[in-house]
């Protein structure tokens, strides 16, 4: 390695250290749940995790992995349009579809694929690209490598957005992206405005579910189905890394044509490996388990009241919502991140963001909340957070 690269690699990282910010890895040694063995320290109760419906270590969902292991191997040694397509693949992108309630779905090795892959291929340089001002770093960086006018809105504003489209009206194409659920935030995107804006306006919707899938509406279609437009919007990609059993991989789903266009052009499509047929078959076995348990997501809906109702009556004041995210808003980062170390020190494992993450001063810690979860351990994560906030003097 060149040493003057080195030093100076070195010089940042001890400033990162020196401003608090310096994040240390945690190692676990157990699979996602409620409580998880961490390296070190033991058990300790996890509210950082987007294992939101507890699919992670359900038999089920691993035994189908471990066949597709055995039925498949490894992996797919290939891209989908050379020869690593599968049954499996096609097995899970049926399911998503009918799932999502549009005409087909196409798998990516991950969400962050799904999003990068999808900007760039549909969109040149006399269309217009809409994004809210909170999405996801994804979009972000889909939105960067695209060659297309680009604006961003402020924050779920319909007003602004609808300002935007007004001048936009000599595009090609227009499409507007929005999270559905905002993942610092846990707020939920207006997406019915969203919807109707888009009609008034002749453009698309494109809407990032990751932290929606499996966890928002009755049956855990969505933002699609929380806001009452299942069907409706254009284009939904999500994660299957996070309620869909936590592996990794992700999907965009849409019409028949927009995913075979994107099978023919979308670079992640086209030079990257497709979705492990261990990976695909785990995330279909959860799809499968969601089906015959939606119970799962009432579950996950009254902890997550449960723990909401729990930390303001401590003395907390997590920002308002109805989703299983609830960040407490601490301000510096060196403060989220000292927060976060004593109360692993108590026994529960919240992650501290802070800048670049979240915007400069406010630092926060994202509590999420999953159908794992027992009342038991969300009581007893409510009284480290409690006796924490006592100590750092941070409770109203
Ligand atoms: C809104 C959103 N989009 C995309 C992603 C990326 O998902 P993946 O891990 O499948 O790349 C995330 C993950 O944090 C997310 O929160």
């Amino acid at each position: 390695m060149n040493q003057n690269f080195e030093k100076k690699l070195q010089a940042d990282l001890d400033a990162f250290r020196r401003d608090g910010v310096y994040k240390v890895f945690n190692h676990l040694d157990s699979p996602q749940a409620a409580r998880v063995k961490m390296e070190g320290r033991g058990e300790v109760i996890i509210l950082s995790s987007n294992n939101y419906l507890g699919l992670c270590d359900e038999p089920s969902v691993v035994d189908a992995g471990k066949q597709a292991l055995d039925r498949f191997g490894a992996g797919t040694a290939s891209v989908r349009f050379i020869c690593g397509t599968f049954s499996i693949h096609r097995d899970l992108e049926k399911k998503l579809a009918a799932f999502v309630e549009t005409e087909a779905a196409l798998s990516y090795v991950s969400c962050w694929n799904a999003n990068t892959g999808l900007m760039p291929t549909l969109l040149g340089e006399e269309d217009m690209l809409i994004s809210d001002e909170l999405n996801h770093a994804s979009i972000i960086d889909g939105a960067r490598l695209t060659k297309t006018n680009r604006k961003v809105y402020r924050h779920s504003d319909m007003k602004h957005l609808e300002e935007i489209l007004k001048d936009a009206s000599d595009s090609r194409r227009c499409m507007i992206i929005t999270d559905g659920v905002f993942s610092m935030e846990g707020d939920i995107a207006r997406l019915a405005d969203i919807v109707d804006l888009a009609r008034k306006h002749d453009a698309i919707v494109v809407v990032d579910d990751s932290h929606a899938t499996g966890v928002m509406g009755k049956t855990g279609r969505g933002t699609p189905e929380h806001c009452g437009v299942l069907g409706e919007v254009d284009v939904i990609t999500s994660t299957l890394g996070k309620a869909l059993g936590g592996a990794a991989g992700g999907f965009t789903a849409s019409s028949e044509a927009l995913c075979d266009y994107l099978m023919q052009r979308s670079r992640p499509q086209l030079f990257s490996n497709a979705l492990p047929p261990t990976v695909t078959a785990s995330s279909l076995a959860a799809l499968e388990y969601l089906d015959t348990h939606p119970e799962r997501v009432t579950r996950l809906h009254e902890n997550a009241r449960y723990f909401r109702r729990q930390l303001i009556e401590s003395g907390f004041k997590p920002v308002d919502g109805e989703t299983p995210i609830s960040p407490v808003i601490l301000g510096e980062t060196a403060l989220a991140i000292k927060f976060s170390h004593m109360l692993l020190e108590a026994g529960v494992f919240v992650t501290g963001f802070g800048y670049p993450v979240v915007p400069q001063g406010q630092a926060r810690v994202r509590c999420q909340v999953s159908a794992a979860h027992e009342r038991d351990d969300l009581d007893q994560a409510i009284e480290a957070f409690k006796k924490v906030g006592r100590k750092l003097n941070l409770l109203s």
